[in-house]
């Protein structure tokens, strides 16, 4: 559920009508929803209520503006942070240091020191090679590292291809074979203090059966590692919980499904369990916003040219990701268009022969299910500057991001002593 609804026959963010963003502020732009994230924190929460003090750490990636944060800073969540500049922009979003997890398949030094120093709760390792380099660092700084290792469940998400991670050849995690010995050889190293587990298969899971299946391994690792004289305190089960994108396909779990299916497969394993949700959290929270240029004539459907492009929201193109597309102010007919950007390639393109609201050009028109993937994976592809982003709350809204300048840009480029 969200807080995207016609009102007066106009889309409103809760109570502002999106028309009113647009003109103000332009388009293509990004507008959240804070009473649609505060109810997926709720929801979520609602859903883990069986499940003794879980650590909910927001997956950054998801979306890191700092006003999302920091709304979700406010609701209590903790971070799962990536890099160095993700755990930089969690701390300025005022999330205590911690709830923070940092994971990741490439942690450098400096990351590693800049999370020591700030002190996080956890440090999710996805390699032996990594653990000696923590151990270094922290050492280096006297501080001890709490550290997960990431394990690599050998299963298949079902999810798409660019987007699944925990099937043997992913990049992620160490092999589970090797769970053990990995565990030993943290155990001899001074820095770390190897305290958890942790696993993640993928994002836009739709189907509960490969996270049990990925979760059973887990706890089947957790008694090993007791068996083998580890302290065992957290469980860290990742994120990847899918959301509605589609309204005509049958919706994935619910959190509440899926918190039920936590709750069975880890009872008795007395652990602190860690999430991190992202998309379930902020994407039905956001809408990309974008008004028609002009209808072009096509040979078989008309080309919809939005001022939109794949470098302001990258999914479809990437992923073959399905967004609804509805107009703001719809009229009530429907046609079958092909939806496109003005980026010169024909990746630029967000849907084909789909049947939607008629627009015309001037019309604006909302990309649904944006906030989680969405402004944080814009780039400038083309030279076109950054999306804003905009924060709606009640009747109130304000720009948190603002448009890049095509100056900013242009000065960002400096000119070598030959030219
Ligand atoms: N934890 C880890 C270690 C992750 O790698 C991810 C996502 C999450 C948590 C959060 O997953 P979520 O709950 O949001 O599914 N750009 C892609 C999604 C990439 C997800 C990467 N990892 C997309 O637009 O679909």
């Amino acid at each position: 559920m969200d807080h995207f609804e016609i009102k007066d026959g106009v889309m409103h963010a809760e109570g502002v009508p999106l028309t009113r963003i647009a003109e103000e502020a332009g388009t293509p732009i990004y507008v959240y929803s804070t009473a649609t994230i505060e109810r997926h924190v709720r929801v979520f929460r609602e859903a883990l209520a069986g499940i003794a003090d879980p650590w909910i750490a927001f997956a950054v990636k998801a979306n890191p503006n700092r006003a999302v944060l920091a709304t979700l800073a406010k609701a209590g969540l903790g971070a799962d942070v990536v890099s160095g500049g993700e755990l930089m922009r969690a701390r300025a979003a005022g999330i205590p240091a911690a709830k923070i997890v940092f994971s990741g398949v490439g942690k450098t030094a400096e990351e590693m020191a800049l999370g020591l120093k700030e002190g996080i709760g956890q440090f999710n390792l996805e390699s032996v090679e990594e653990a000696e380099m923590l151990s270094e660092v922290a050492t280096s700084l006297g501080l001890t590292a709490k550290v997960a290792f990431r394990i690599n469940p050998d299963v298949d998400a079902g999810t798409h291809s660019k987007i699944s991670t925990g099937r043997a050849d992913d990049k992620f995690g160490i092999v589970y074979d090797r769970a053990v010995a990995a565990y030993a050889r943290a155990a001899e190293l001074p820095g770390l203090d190897p305290t958890g587990v942790a696993v993640h298969i993928g994002s836009q899971l739709t189907d509960l059966t490969p996270s049990r299946a990925a979760f059973e391994r887990v706890g089947v690792l957790i008694a090993e590692l007791r068996a083998a004289g580890h302290t065992i305190t957290t469980a860290d089960l990742g994120g990847g919980l899918g959301v509605p994108y589609n309204p005509a396909v049958p919706a994935p779990p619910s959190p509440a499904d899926y918190g039920a299916m936590v709750a069975d497969v880890t009872a008795g394993w007395d652990v602190r369990l860690i999430f991190e949700p992202g998309r379930v959290i902020v994407g039905n929270a956001g809408v990309m916003l974008t008004r028609v240029i002009r209808v072009k004539e096509g040979k078989t459907y008309p080309f919809v040219v939005v001022d939109a492009g794949m470098n302001d929201l990258l999914r479809p193109s990437l992923y073959d990701a399905w967004h609804n597309i509805r107009a703001v102010e719809p009229n009530g007919d429907t046609f079958i268009a092909n939806i496109v950007g003005p980026i010169c390639e024909t990746g630029d393109t967000f849907a084909r022969s789909r049947e939607m609201d008629k627009v015309e050009a001037g019309d604006l028109v909302a990309f649904m299910t944006a906030g989680a993937y969405g402004a944080t994976m814009a780039n400038t592809y083309n030279s076109r500057g950054l999306v804003p982003e905009a924060i709606v709350s009640g009747e109130e809204w304000a720009v948190v991001r603002d448009r890049q300048p095509i100056e900013a840009l242009i000065e960002a480029d400096k000119l070598p002593p030959w030219l």
